[in-house]
């Protein structure tokens, strides 16, 4: 399946449907929705009570009529009625009424890389739920280099790594298309998960799934790197008495916590450079890996990458923001032309 810039250029709005955050890019007005993809419904009458921020602070803090959900699980939509639901209150009256104004809708969503036809269809259907009348899908991968900046169009090879909340997806490309490409079932979720545990099993605390952020933003002024400081306090509640309670942690053991889900993403990097010729791996190690999305911000991991492979690693601008923004330049007709294979393996 491809699809052209062409195509892509006459579609009205794009979204970037993430396991933890939902973009959408609307052409001529840039990115107006930037939100966590949660909704909080009404378990009696089945109606949606918040979505995006105001319903992320709710998880864990409702009463038993209202249940937090989310739509959009490991890259795919797996409830496609409220996923349709989120986005149109997540765009809002006022951008909804603009977008009805075209009588042919038409929208463009990323899809992760290797997305089966079940998933691509989902992503479609929730578009389509919208108004959308015609729904071009893009490779992740592929929108996340434009957004970065990576001449993916030029003969020579970039390496982009798409670090999400789901999945870890890296990919060599070289004339618009991918060479070679992997995508690892571990991303932000794996590792905020690897450090709940961690302090589970040691040191018995339970720590909400909302003060693993803090944590990290903790861990990484005081560097989760082998220099930084060796302990750092932190607040939650004893396992087994249920009371609050404070504990002095060893930076270096959740630093170890934190490397076994990413290990997996370093093989998924491996695999993907033995996957690719010989020339192309050349030109890799001068301009080395390109991270984007989210978890790229995750202290430290750029530089256990650059340990690990030897390759310069850099951070995009924005990372978390790199896939929505790439589509939006699709959309906008800022490519230079050429055609793209979104899903191409
Ligand atoms: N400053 C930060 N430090 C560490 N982790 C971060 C930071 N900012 C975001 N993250 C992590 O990034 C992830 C969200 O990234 P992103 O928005 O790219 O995910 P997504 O597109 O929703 O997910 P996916 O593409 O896997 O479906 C979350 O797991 C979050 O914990
Ligand atoms: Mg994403």
């Amino acid at each position: 399946m491809t699809v052209s810039l062409d195509q892509l250029r006459r579609c009205h709005f794009a979204v970037d449907l993430g396991a933890a955050r939902t973009r959408v890019y609307v052409k001529g007005s840039g990115l107006v929705v930037d939100q966590p993809s949660v909704a909080a419904v009404n378990t009696r009458t089945g109606g949606l009570i918040a979505v995006g921020d105001f319903a992320e602070r709710m998880t864990g803090r409702t009463p038993h009529y209202i249940t937090v959900v989310r739509p959009i699980s490991g890259g795919t939509v797996i409830d496609i009625e409220m996923a349709h639901r989120m986005l149109r209150q997540l765009l809002g009256d006022k951008t909804r009424r603009a977008l009805r104004r075209n009588l042919r809708l038409r929208a463009a969503a990323c899809t992760p890389h290797g997305a089966d036809p079940l998933a691509q269809r989902a992503i479609t259907e929730t578009l389509v739920g919208l108004g959308a009348r015609r729904v071009e899908l893009v490779d992740t991968l592929i929108a996340a280099a434009i957004g970065c900046g990576l001449p993916v169009e030029q003969p020579e090879a970039t390496m982009i790594m798409m670090c999400g909340a789901a999945t870890t997806q890296v990919a060599v490309l070289s004339l618009g298309s991918i060479v070679a490409a992997e995508r690892i079932p571990v991303g932000g979720e794996a590792v905020d998960n690897a450090i709940v545990q961690h302090l589970r099993h040691e040191h018995h605390l339970m720590l909400p799934g909302q003060s693993v952020r803090p944590l990290q933003v903790t861990l990484s002024d005081t560097g989760l790197t082998a220099q930084g400081p060796a302990q750092t306090e932190i607040h939650g509640r004893d396992v087994v008495t249920g009371l609050p309670r404070s504990v002095r942690i060893d930076t270096a053991a959740v630093r170890d916590a934190i490397e076994t889900p990413l290990t997996a993403v370093l093989d998924g990097i491996g695999k993907v450079l033995r996957d690719c010729p010989p020339d192309l791996v050349a030109d890799l190690a001068d301009r080395g890996i390109v991270m984007a999305g989210g978890s790229a911000l995750l202290p430290g991991f750029d530089q256990m990458l650059r340990e690990a492979t030897g390759m310069p690693v850099h951070i995009a601008e924005q990372p978390d923001l790199c896939a929505a923004q790439g589509i939006g330049a699709m959309l906008e007709g800022r490519i230079e032309p050429m055609v793209l294979n979104p899903l191409a393996a």
